[in-house]
């Protein structure tokens, strides 16, 4: 038995300890969000969280995941709200989707480490391969979540709204403070 967390859950793998995580996710546990793209490490659709870490689920075996922590976009929110989610609707990112699940994923994990993320930032941490070509529209809804998640913008269901800078107020000593 291969034991470790998914979605918060434990599991025990009964599976040949060298079997990619990938097929364990999507076979044994039925989380099929995570995408066979090409298998190879190149395409980024299988990605998913593990201790905080972008990892290509097609890359690594069961036996290397063991008492770890792994996040899958069925484990990101309950709901669909974590605000990458809630953006990536606001800036109608979705063609085909067959990639989402595994740039969302890397966004996460991104923006776990780094809050306010740059375009050459997000270039870098996100080499997915996308056949429909969304991504200006992945750029804009990562730069969108992580202001989201700062508090600047809020979600209005299939909108974000940019949130007017608190009003300036004067302080007894007159120094202007927001
Ligand atoms: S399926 Fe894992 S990187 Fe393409
Ligand atoms: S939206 Fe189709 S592969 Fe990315």
């Amino acid at each position: 038995m291969t034991k470790f967390t998914v979605n918060g859950q434990p599991v025990a793998y009964d599976l040949a300890p060298d079997t990619p995580l990938l097929w364990a996710l999507r076979d044994a546990s039925n989380l099929t969000g995570t995408k066979y793209g090409c298998g190879t490490g190149d395409c980024g659709a299988c990605i998913v969280d593990i201790d905080d870490r972008a990892v290509h689920a097609c890359q690594i075996s069961i036996k290397a995941v063991e008492g770890a922590f792994v996040t899958t976009i069925e484990g990101l929110s309950l709901d669909r709200s974590h605000p990458l989610q809630q953006a990536w609707l606001a800036e109608r990112v979705t063609q085909c989707g067959y990639c989402d699940s595994g740039m969302i994923m890397a966004a996460a994990v991104l923006l776990k480490h780094n809050k306010a993320p740059s375009d050459a930032d997000i270039a870098q941490a996100l080499q997915n391969v996308c056949r429909c070509g969304v991504y200006p529209r992945v750029r804009n809804a990562i730069q969108s979540a992580a202001k989201m998640m700062a508090g600047s913008i809020i979600s209005t269901g299939n909108s974000a709204v940019e949130t007017p800078a608190p009003a300036a107020t004067l302080s007894p000593d007159n120094n202007v403070k927001r």
